[in-house]
């Protein structure tokens, strides 16, 4: 049977740094209540003439790299964001031609905060059909640029990054096999009203900033997170307790242990990068993942399990052996 192995990863941030002490220069809010609310301590903010795909091909470069692999083995590219260089062409393109790729195909996937688990479950797809044999995911976001900075309920939480992953399809026995064993997605747009973007070509001819009513997502969030892990333990007979590592979109140090004591994960078990990120939506979960690569925790073997809530809403979660 073909399957996706995870055969590399990488993240990259943009150099500036903006702190909650920066913050409150811009808004009237303060440190204390962002790292009590939220655990956030600061962000990365994209520079002028830094775009969506220059994060994006920075971290496709590592995770190659990390891969042993080479650019010119990729015939897939899935680039996961709400925040696009251009309306159009996607994002993908743009990073498959600054990356000098000329085989393959490349398209976006938009499903916000979800995006990643939705481009991870589709370049599975792919390579499971046998119609790519090595596939980059990437999620990728300059939300600063959709943020309204008069905003203190929303500006302080987003930041920019990117991060990705690479996938080669291997044989094997489903039982001996690592890599992605498999993905839960759902989505209702009965919710689209607390989580949106209120500007888009077709309703307003502009790009608009986002907008949420934060303590009725944050409301969903834990049910619906910890719903799709517990789905997806069932569908493949993983039990919590055979878990390593949770990844979480980080959204909220608050949201990503309140999962955890629901699903009685321990605390440790959770890797939490919110605090220096905040959240970067569709390239939150593969920043985390590759920090917690980098320094050790994530080894060869360990059973991952990512989760996710989005605008839309969409959530999912995805279990892979690293
Ligand atoms: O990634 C996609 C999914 N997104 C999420 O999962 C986000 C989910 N939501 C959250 O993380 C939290 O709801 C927030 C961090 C957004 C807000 O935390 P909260 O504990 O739900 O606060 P709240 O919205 O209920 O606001 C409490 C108070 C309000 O003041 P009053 O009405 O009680 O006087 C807000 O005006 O905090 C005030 N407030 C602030 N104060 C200082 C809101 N934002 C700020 C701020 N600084 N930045």
């Amino acid at each position: 049977m073909t399957y996706s192995r995870i055969a590399g990863i990488g993240s990259h941030l943009p150099d500036k740094v903006l702190t909650n002490k920066g913050m409150e220069a811009i808004v009237e809010t303060s440190d204390e209540w962002i790292r009590e609310r939220t655990g956030i301590t600061k962000r990365h903010i994209a520079a002028d003439g830094e775009y969506t795909s220059d994060l994006g091909v920075e971290a496709a470069r590592k995770a190659v790299k990390h891969s042993g692999m080479a650019l010119d083995d990729v015939d897939l590219i899935i680039v996961a964001t709400a925040t696009p260089d251009l309306t159009f062409p996607a994002t993908a393109t743009i990073v498959q031609h600054k990356l000098g790729i000329k085989k393959g195909f490349a398209f976006d996937v938009h499903a916000v905060c979800s995006g990643f688990l939705y481009a991870l479950a589709t370049a599975d797809s792919y390579i499971r059909t046998g119609q790519a044999k090595c596939a980059l995911v990437i999620g990728a976001e300059t939300f600063s640029r959709i943020l309204d900075w008069t905003d203190r309920t929303t500006c302080v939480l987003f930041g920019d990054g990117a991060g990705a992953m690479l996938l080669t399809a291997e044989e094997g026995d489903p039982e001996e096999f690592k890599g992605v064993l498999k993905t839960h997605l759902q989505s209702d747009g009965e919710f689209c009203d607390l989580l949106y973007v209120d500007g888009g070509p077709s309703r307003t001819k502009t790009v608009g900033h986002l907008r949420m009513q934060g303590n009725q997502v944050f409301r969903h969030a834990v049910t619906k997170i910890s719903g799709a892990m517990t789905t997806l333990c069932e569908q493949t007979g993983v039990e919590i307790a055979d878990i390593d590592w949770v990844v979480p979109h980080q959204a909220n140090q608050r949201i990503l242990l309140g999962v955890a004591k629901k699903l009685g994960i321990s605390v440790d078990q959770v890797v939490s990068t919110v605090a220096d990120h905040g959240n970067t939506s569709a390239a939150s979960i593969p920043l985390a993942f590759d920090a917690a690569v980098q320094d050790g925790r994530i080894k060869r073997g360990d059973t991952v399990l990512m989760e996710a809530l989005g605008g839309g809403f969409t959530w999912g979660a995805a279990l892979a052996r690293y």
